[in-house]
């Protein structure tokens, strides 16, 4: 077997596993899921939801993978007794499945990005009918910019951890935060940010626990850490043995939450000046015209309120969307790669090529049937398989694992971990209060239990 990976410093974990988790969640799902709940009330349960769950889980998946060094199945089994063994292999394949069936689904939208920053591009050259074409809703080219797409994230996964996921994780994201301020502070001055922000910030707490809005921001919560498939657990296997794990974990979880918020911040009230300016938005009955579209809607018109500067905006806009896009995309991947290399002796290179076309295979299928499947394979792994998978990762963290192992894990990086208030809290709070949560909203979701 080859030698395992890791990552080069801190800096350059805090790096991939933000690019891990800042993708197209927060700023194509984050601010749909908002707009279709209601507002406020999303943001305030979903930053909620965040805190009380899925930082305790992303914790459970850091420190398991740091502890064994492996791919997700061999980790779990690592951790396990003999009686749990076989629920580790069910929990590692079904999140391998997961992670894979969530990226068949995001190259597709991902290729949407990669279309409207070339449409930018052609639109540049005055290449306006390439530029339409590019930019509406075909089977063709969704067919070319997924496939495209993929040839992207497995040529990175093919080089390994070091050169290839560190090296792409590290740059391009502080540009994209300042190209949101930057476009924050544009759409301040338009006409109906203010409505917009107004909804966005203002929750209506009557609504928090209206159960479809309960769940799809548990589901949010997961995404968006990148949780409850494995990929955080192949991502803090390639930790060094000497960083504190619980910090590196608040870091990210900060990183990605702020994204997100920024991201809302300018797409909601894009909404509104869109609305403002003519666009139609909203259906008679109040629900979104065209949810998935919703960004490729109402930013590219917000960049046409800039004339010949739009142009120019909204290619760089789309170009870092794709780069953070990839960024997540390899970590998805590198969830089967690493089983597939690790437990069945393939080389990274040909583990990467295999798996990533057959994913590419399910993608081409979503697009032929995209009415039928893309909403379902998205409700299906974010809504229930995620928030299961995670319950589960905490089962073996707070039930099967030997609470004395865990503590010498920890202790390497945070030598006086056995005094800090994480240690104090997390270790039961893991074992007993996520899966509590996780499942009164399940139940409450599906109308058997009521609060
Ligand atoms: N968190 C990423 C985003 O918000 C998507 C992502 C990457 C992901 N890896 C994942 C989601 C693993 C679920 C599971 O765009």
């Amino acid at each position: 077997m080859a030698a395992r990976g890791e990552f080069s410093s801190r800096m350059a974990f805090v790096l991939a596993a933000s690019g891990s988790a800042i993708g197209l969640g927060n700023i194509w799902g984050f601010p749909i899921k908002v707009a279709s709940n209601g507002g406020g009330a999303f943001v305030f349960t979903y930053v909620v939801l965040t805190f009380l769950l899925a930082y305790p889980i992303l914790m459970a998946e850091l420190i398991i993978g740091r502890h064994a060094k492996s791919d997700t199945v061999t980790s779990l089994v690592k951790i396990s007794g003999s009686s749990t063994k076989p629920l580790a292999f069910l929990t590692g394949y079904w999140g391998i499945l997961t992670a894979s069936l969530i990226l068949s689904f995001y190259a597709i939208v991902a290729g949407w990005m990669i279309a409207f920053g070339l449409g930018s591009a052609a639109e540049l050259l005055g290449m306006n009918e390439f530029k339409e074409w590019l930019t509406s809703f075909s089977l063709y080219r969704n067919l070319i910019f997924v496939s495209l797409f993929y040839i992207l994230t497995i040529g990175i996964v093919a080089n390994g951890v070091a050169s290839g996921i560190e090296k792409w994780s590290t740059r391009l994201m502080p540009m994209l935060i300042v190209l949101i301020l930057a476009l924050i502070a544009y759409i301040s001055t338009q006409n109906g940010a203010a409505e917009g922000w107004r909804v966005y910030l203002q929750p209506d707490f009557s609504r928090i626990l209206n159960p479809d809005l309960l769940i799809s921001a548990l589901g949010q919560a997961f995404f968006s850490l990148s949780l409850g498939v494995g990929t955080m657990m192949v991502y803090g296997s390639y930790i060094s043995k000497s960083e504190n794990l619980p910090k590196l974990g608040a870091t990210v979880a900060l990183m990605d939450i702020g994204i997100a918020f920024m991201a809302g911040l300018l797409v909601i009230p894009a909404m509104y000046v869109a609305q403002a300016n003519g666009v139609t938005i909203y259906n008679e009955a109040g629900a979104l015209i065209d949810s998935d579209g919703l960004i490729f809607t109402v930013l590219p018109a917000l960049f046409k309120t800039m004339g010949f500067a739009g142009i120019i905006v909204s290619l760089l806009f789309f170009t870092l969307m794709t780069i953070a896009a990839v960024t997540s995309s390899i970590s998805m991947l590198e969830v089967p790669v690493s089983h597939a290399q690790e437990s069945h002796g393939m080389s990274r290179k040909s583990a990467s090529w295999a798996v990533g076309t057959a994913i590419l295979a399910t993608s081409i299928i979503i697009v032929f049937n995209f009415g039928t499947l893309f909403g379902l394979v998205i409700d299906l792994t974010t809504k229930y398989s995620e928030p299961l998978i995670g319950i589960l990762f905490c089962i073996f963290a707070g039930w099967v694992w030997q609470r004395d192992s865990m503590l010498k894990e920890l202790e390497q990086g945070s030598p006086d971990m056995q005094n800090t208030l994480f240690w104090k809290i997390w270790p039961t709070y893991v074992k007993v209060v996520c899966p509590v949560i996780v499942l009164a909203v399940f139940m409450h979701s599906f109308g058997l239990l009521n609060f």
